[in-house]
């Protein structure tokens, strides 16, 4: 029996594009599924004003191929010099839906971020005021701090009192690791999203270091123990409106991945819709999979639900390539390391 299902189509809250070459070559792979992203604005140099995100989205929209449709949403990279006054003109225009902390050195091409969260006061402030979400790499950079605990001490010493002293402040605590993140996002009232990878629900940190080291399972922030994979399935197919899809799919080429010190990032852009299909009926939450990829995103920002629809059909084994032979060079494609019987059809 073929099992079908039809959701809104589904957004992705969290999405890596690069530029280029590399933007050419992955772009198609979120656009075939997904209406619109989240971009993420840690380029080189980083997107910080107004005028470099309106740039950025001209080269977005670019190399979209002909017959493709797709919208991207714009994010500016806070620096400690951002300028308010330019925040709130690229907000009031329509063109950037977020603004996006990254503390100076947590993950790739971050070392322009945030040092002082004193010096960005003014800027969280004036997005309070306006609505502007703040999109939030959750964790610190304190080198004391053990990698595998840097979201849940980010959760006690930064993102709490962060919101204690801006509590109009909109944030989302972007790919959420640990089950601290999802108690803390579930505490936390209806100014609090939380963004959860496809990779997260499916890798835990034995798949990264058991039986050899896997660079395509590194990412950041990198995948816990077990316990922390089963509480991110349970809210993901909660249905719960603050939780919703925020792939974090990250190209990097293969050579900079397999590599003595390899870039972190998961390139999940091209099999996603598949994978969640897979781990909701696994949760006995199918009918949950529409809420989490393409409702509670859009509620979150303030966006209508997309109208168009895509359709899962589970039936053979699913394929998807390897890897995607961009320009840049090849980019391996996120293994869940099981058979998925997923297809997104069209
Ligand atoms: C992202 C990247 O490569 O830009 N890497 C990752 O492991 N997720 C950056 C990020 O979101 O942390
Ligand atoms: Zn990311």
């Amino acid at each position: 029996m073929t099992q079908t299902l039809t959701l809104r189509r589904p957004d992705d809250w969290h999405l890596h594009l690069r530029d280029g070459a590399m933007l050419q070559g992955v772009l198609p792979e979120t656009a075939r599924h997904f209406a619109r992203a989240i971009i993420m604005p840690n380029l080189v140099p980083p997107v910080v004003t107004g005028a470099q995100a309106a740039a950025y989205r001209d080269r977005i929209l670019a190399a979209l191929p002909e017959g493709m449709a797709f919208e991207p949403l714009m994010t500016l990279y806070l620096t400690e010099g951002t300028d308010p006054a330019d925040v709130a003109a690229a907000h009031a225009s329509g063109l950037v839906k977020a603004v996006k902390l990254y503390p100076a050195g947590a993950t790739t091409n971050s070392h322009g971020g945030v040092r002082d969260l004193a010096k960005v006061t003014p800027v969280l402030e004036k997005m309070a005021e306006i609505g502007l979400p703040l999109c939030l790499h959750g964790e610190v950079t304190t080198p004391e701090v053990d990698i595998f605990d840097r979201e849940a001490v980010f959760i006690d010493t930064v993102l709490d009192p962060l919101r204690r002293r801006i509590p109009e402040l909109r944030v989302v605590m972007e790919h959420i690791t640990t089950e601290e993140g999802v108690a803390y996002a579930r505490a936390g009232g209806d100014r609090l999203g939380a963004t959860i990878t496809t990779h997260h629900l499916i890798i835990n940190r034995n798949h990264i270091l058991v039986g050899g080291i896997k660079p395509h399972y590194y990412c950041l922030p990198v995948a816990k123990r077990e316990k922390h994979r089963l509480a991110l399935r349970q809210a993901a197919t909660s249905g719960e409106g603050r939780f919703f899809l925020g792939t974090d799919s990250a190209p990097h080429v293969d050579a900079l991945k397999e590599h003595a010190c390899g870039c972190a990032g998961c390139f999940t852009a091209t099999n996603t819709m598949q994978l969640l299909a897979h781990v909701f009926e696994e949760e006995g939450a199918l009918d949950r999979l529409e809420a989490f990829a393409s409702l509670n995103g859009p509620r979150f920002y303030g966006l209508p639900a997309n109208e168009s629809t895509i359709t899962l059909t589970k039936g053979a084994p699913a394929q998807w390539p390897a890897k995607i032979f961009t320009e840049a060079g090849p980019v391996t494609v996120f293994d869940p390391g099981f058979p998925v019987h997923w297809h997104v059809e069209g």
